[in-house]
């Protein structure tokens, strides 16, 4: 059984049409009309195939193919459709269109493995519109997510209103959570998106853990006042106090951190925002990513002290609004073992490897035993619309993920 990549490649592209904006950037934000449409047209693939996907409280689209004992847990497969600003085509799309091609293959070959499969696409994985993501799988895996109805996103719409069109309401999105016993296992195929397999010329990536994630909100509060009559040693400026902590944030990592410690500062915002005002407050999102939790707590209060003292200095204030966390997410042991014999049944080298990125499978493994595969990205671009990988690639990327559904598939679980 092998998998047909043209027809990959081209769903791929015709997804991302369903991105396009009219300034020419290709961004699918979660709860938007662009998002609505991919989903639609992905919902649209499994009927022709004759398979009814169904949308569970938390707006998760589940297409399920019955196996040889519906008895059995089912081995589940997904990723997510949604995209930052201006995004990729593969983030998330490949791992969706993996699914849906591993039913396809078993249906035009007419083998029916023992367990179903569960295609999974998880709603809001990138989170940048409310600040926190992973919100499909959080809810399937019963998780708090910490949120209100009332949560602004970036333009100022309410959670409440965006996720209307997607029939979700917080209230009822309990019933989205799945029991463990559900799943025999969740597999997740996604680019790598870093250049480790891109550098050391290694087509597939075994995950081992995923980076747990801290995002902050800063709030920093000055005086806006004239830019032209203001004398410096007067200023309270906001921005000035947030700049000095943000050229001071690779330092901070430097002196706490290891090789896969990152630190961002990917978003700020300034009031008045006036070329002739002092900026009289700034807010800006600080995000921490390690593999070690001790680490990133760490570095939270590292870089929290910093503020403060780069705000003193400015004669500002500061305040600080957590946005999300998730804990590092080490891969379940057994699926991953049963990834890594997958590959070397398809004869390929291969790179056991941790995660920076974070994947529904972060909260996904907390639950059920779950498995990353990762294919290259050249250059290790990614979240951008310069993301790449080689059609052989992919091609790779699913026949190994098929041998490991094959590999589940005779793993009985007492
Ligand atoms: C999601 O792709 C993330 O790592 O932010
Ligand atoms: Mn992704
Ligand atoms: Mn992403």
């Amino acid at each position: 059984m092998e998998i047909e990549i043209k027809t990959i490649i081209d769903r791929i592209e015709e997804l991302y049409e369903c991105g396009l904006q009219d300034d020419g950037s290709h961004t699918r934000m979660a709860f938007s009309q662009a998002d609505q449409k991919g989903r639609d047209k992905f919902i649209g693939y499994f009927k022709e195939l004759g398979i009814e996907p169904g949308v569970d409280e938390a707006g998760n689209i589940i297409a399920r193919m019955e196996g040889e004992d519906s008895g059995l847990p089912a081995i589940a497969i997904g990723s997510h459709l949604d995209t930052v600003p201006d995004g990729g085509k593969y983030d998330g799309v490949l791992g969706c269109m993996a699914g849906l091609a591993i039913c396809e293959a078993f249906i035009k070959n007419g083998v029916k493995p023992r367990h179903s499969i569960e295609v999974i696409v998880f709603t809001d994985e990138e989170g940048f519109r409310f600040g926190s993501g992973l919100f499909g799988s959080s809810a399937i895996c019963g998780k708090d997510l910490g949120i209100s109805e009332s949560d602004p996103d970036i333009y100022g719409e309410t959670r409440k209103a965006v996720m209307k069109p997607y029939g979700i309401s917080l209230e009822k999105i309990y019933k989205a959570k799945r029991k463990a016993d559900s799943l025999h296992c969740f597999l997740e195929l996604h680019i790598e998106q870093g250049a480790r397999l891109y550098k050391s010329q290694m087509p597939i990536g075994v995950v081992t853990s995923i980076a747990g994630v801290s995002r902050v909100e800063v709030q920093v509060a000055g005086e806006a006042n004239h830019s032209g009559s203001t004398a410096m040693p007067d200023r309270r400026d906001a921005l000035a106090a947030a700049a000095d902590f943000i050229g001071k944030l690779p330092e901070l990592v430097n002196q706490y951190g290891n090789e896969f410690t990152v630190a961002t500062v990917g978003s700020i915002r300034v009031e008045p925002n006036s070329v002739n005002v002092i900026p009289g407050s700034c807010t800006f999102s600080l995000e921490i990513r390690d593999q070690d939790e001790q680490l990133i707590r760490l570095l939270e209060e590292r870089s929290k002290s910093s503020i403060e003292e780069t705000c003193g200095k400015n004669g500002c204030t500061c305040r600080f609004k957590n946005l999300s966390y998730h804990r590092p997410g080490p891969m379940t042991g057994w699926v991953a073992g049963g990834i890594e014999r997958a590959v070397k049944r398809r004869g390929l080298p291969y790179l056991k490897m941790p995660s920076g990125a974070f994947h529904d499978s972060i909260v996904m493994a907390e639950v059920f035993p779950t498995g990353m595969i990762f294919v290259p990205s050249i250059n290790g671009i990614s979240h951008s619309r310069h993301e790449f990988t080689e059609a052989e690639d992919i091609k790779r990327g699913l026949n190994v993920l098929l041998e490991a559904v094959k590999e589940m598939d005779n793993i009985n679980l007492s």
